[in-house]
């Protein structure tokens, strides 16, 4: 199923610089193959003597930039700064650069899927419907969200203002951490630039325009290379961690390992939706969550595939904007198809199946515990004081996923060990502190747990 991209070889400038027209169509697998949708992109277009002097310019300037676009498919097919950079002047984001100074044309160095979706109209569709967009920046600006809490956490606490801190470096932890995943909202002054540390960002990052996502976390800038994206690295740079560690779970499966000893040998280029079993013998992230594979097409919509919310404290079967998990679960079963036959799969539908289920157990026995606490009075208004709300925040946020993604992914040390071992312990501890605080109808005077909390 190999199908390779013309490859051009080193661009020449003298050539690209010189007006010049372009034709270019999508390589599509063969009509009739399993994986064939026809892409109907055809592109004639013409590269100005503007578009040119922006890349003179700036092999200059920024060379590295240069460099590196020049390395990609898109400046072979003559996609250049100008199409992604000029804005109208009427943008929110619109300035300009020294070198474009006095003249008609606006840049901005903000570019969001509203700019590919040009010329990728599907990609930018799937990608809006997925948990990688609105819903990935709201966890970071909705006010509403937990009525406050997660907007609360960034400010008041990790930004120390509850002991004082004021001034910018309140923002600092928002700016270096959640915004570099999730995405945030772009804050612009008066030259249109953005202010605050409120650019770039992740994922799903929210620009002046309305527009919203950042396409380059998974296609790093200016190469936007396919192959890059089909790495589990691509994907490693936020999940993973104690809260939610797929490249560690990944690393630790049979499908990691086989990719970390032979990964190097493995086709890496093939076109879009033709990536298939023989160009790889083990599946990446990207293989799973994303690639056509068999009769599956490409889907930047990653809630696609899924059945469970495997990352909320109780799990449930997806529905309304979370994807439609009845429909997602039999999707999934065919990506394990390609390589695994029916009683394996049927085995490892069921693991995952009554992980959640044990899972879901522990945490109806801790909120009931929660309740009985809350009725006689017995919680601290402050949760981050209080040792068993702040156990309960682990046993979700910490332990309960790990139990769950690395049933879910095959990484027996993550369920285990950092998984359903960690969840039975910490419910232990809950139920002491519930026991103690019942017998002697008040609460602790310090919290018995340590601020990492149980790794
Ligand atoms: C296919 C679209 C595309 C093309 C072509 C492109 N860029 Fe970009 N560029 C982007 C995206 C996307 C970003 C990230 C923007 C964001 O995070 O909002 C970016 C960011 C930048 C930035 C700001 C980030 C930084 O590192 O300072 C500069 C400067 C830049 N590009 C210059 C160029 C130049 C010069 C060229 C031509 C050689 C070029 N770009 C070609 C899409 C493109
Ligand atoms: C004659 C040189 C020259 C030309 C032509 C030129 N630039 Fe620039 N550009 C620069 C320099 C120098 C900078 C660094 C910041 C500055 O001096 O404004 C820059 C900065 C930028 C930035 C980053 C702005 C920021 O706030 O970080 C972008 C994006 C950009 N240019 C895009 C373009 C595009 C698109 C074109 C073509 C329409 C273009 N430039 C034409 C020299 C040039
Ligand atoms: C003006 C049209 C145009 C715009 C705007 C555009 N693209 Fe492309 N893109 C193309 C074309 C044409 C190709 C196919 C290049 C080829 O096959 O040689 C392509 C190919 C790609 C590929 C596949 C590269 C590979 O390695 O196979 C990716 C990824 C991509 N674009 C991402 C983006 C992103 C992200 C943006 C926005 C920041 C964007 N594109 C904006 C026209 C565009
Ligand atoms: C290293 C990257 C990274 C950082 C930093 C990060 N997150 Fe996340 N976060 C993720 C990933 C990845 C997920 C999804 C995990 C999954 O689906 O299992 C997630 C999930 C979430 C969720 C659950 C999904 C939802 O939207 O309801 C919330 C809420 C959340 N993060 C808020 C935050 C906040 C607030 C911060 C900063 C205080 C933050 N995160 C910092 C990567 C990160
Ligand atoms: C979560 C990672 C991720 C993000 C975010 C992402 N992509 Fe992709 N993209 C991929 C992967 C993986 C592939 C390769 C799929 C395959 O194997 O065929 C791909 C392929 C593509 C292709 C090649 C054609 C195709 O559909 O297979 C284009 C074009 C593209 N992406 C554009 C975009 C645009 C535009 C955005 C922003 C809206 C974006 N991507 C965001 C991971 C990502
Ligand atoms: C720049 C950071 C970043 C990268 C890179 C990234 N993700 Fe995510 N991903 C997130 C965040 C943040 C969330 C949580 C969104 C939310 O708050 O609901 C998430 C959520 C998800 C979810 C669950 C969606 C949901 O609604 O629960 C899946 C599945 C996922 N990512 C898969 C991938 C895969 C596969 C890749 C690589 C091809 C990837 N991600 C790359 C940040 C990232
Ligand atoms: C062998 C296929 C496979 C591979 C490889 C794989 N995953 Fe998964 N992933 C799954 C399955 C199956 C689930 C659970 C689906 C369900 O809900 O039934 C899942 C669940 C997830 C979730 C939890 C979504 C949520 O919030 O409920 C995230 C996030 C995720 N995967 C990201 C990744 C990342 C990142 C990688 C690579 C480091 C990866 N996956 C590798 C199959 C895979
Ligand atoms: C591209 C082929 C491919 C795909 C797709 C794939 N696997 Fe695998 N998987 C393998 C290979 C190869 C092994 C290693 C078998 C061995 O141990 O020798 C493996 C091993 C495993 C193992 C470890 C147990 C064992 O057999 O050694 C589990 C569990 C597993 N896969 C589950 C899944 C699930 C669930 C899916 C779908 C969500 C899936 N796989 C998709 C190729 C694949």
């Amino acid at each position: 199923m190999k199908k390779h991209y013309a490859v051009t070889g080193e661009l020449i400038f003298a050539t690209i610089l010189a007006v010049m027209l372009t034709t270019v169509a999508w390589a599509e697998p063969e009509a009739g193959s399993p994986s064939f949708h026809p892409k109907e992109l055809v592109i004639k277009r013409a590269m100005s003597e503007e578009a040119s002097k922006c890349i003179s310019c700036h092999s200059k300037h920024t060379p590295g930039i240069v460099d590196s676009w020049k390395l990609g498919k898109m400046a072979h097919a003559s996609v250049t700064c100008y199409d992604c950079h000029v804005v109208d002047k009427s943008s929110p984001m619109a300035s300009q650069c020294s070198g474009i100074k006095g003249t008609d044309t606006y840049i901005s160095p903000m570019v969001s899927s509203k700019t590919c979706e040009r010329c990728h109209p599907q990609e930018v569709k799937e990608f809006l419907q997925s948990g990688h967009a609105r819903l990935s920046s709201a966890a970071v600006v909705d006010a509403k969200k937990l009525n406050g809490k997660l907007i609360r956490l960034q400010h008041d606490l990790e930004g120390a203002k509850f002991i004082g801190n004021t001034g910018s470096s309140t923002n600092a932890s928002r700016a270096s951490g959640c915004q570099m995943c999730h995405g945030g909202q772009v804050e612009l002054g008066p030259d249109h630039k953005p202010i605050n540390n409120s650019w770039p960002g992740g994922v799903g990052h929210r620009y002046p325009d309305g527009s919203i996502g950042n396409c380059t976390v998974c296609h790093t800038r200016h190469q936007f290379s396919v192959a890059e994206a089909r790495k589990p690295e691509a994907c490693a740079s936020c999940h993973l961690g104690p809260d939610h560690p797929d490249i560690e779970i990944y690393t630790e499966s049979k499908h990691g390992q086989i990719f970390l000893t032979h990964g190097e040998e493995w086709e890496w280029d093939s076109a879009p939706d033709a990536w298939q079993p023989g160009d790889y013998t083990a599946p990446t992230c990207a293989t799973c969550h994303m690639s056509g594979i068999g009769e599956l097409s490409t889907t930047h919509n990653i809630n696609k595939r899924l059945k469970w919310d495997l990352v909320h404290p109780k799990s449930v079967i997806r529905s309304g904007e979370r994807g439609d998990g009845n429909a997602g679960a039999p999707l999934m079963r065919k990506v394990c198809a390609n390589c695994h036959g029916p009683t394996q799969i049927a085995k490892e539908v069921a693991t995952l199946d009554d992980a959640v289920a044990l899972y879901n157990f522990y945490w109806d026995g801790a909120v009931k515990m929660k309740e009985e606490l809350a009725a006689k009075g017995l919680l601290k208004k402050d949760p981050w004081s209080d040792g068993f709300q702040e156990l309960m925040y682990y046993l979700w946020h910490h332990a309960g996923r790990r139990a769950r993604q690395g049933a879910a992914m095959n990484g027996p040390d993550y369920a285990h060990w950092h998984g359903f071992f960690q969840i039975f312990q910490i419910y232990k501890d809950m139920q002491a502190i519930h026991d103690w605080r019942l017998k002697n109808n008040r609460i602790e005077e310090l919290s018995t747990v340590m601020s990492t909390g149980p790794v």
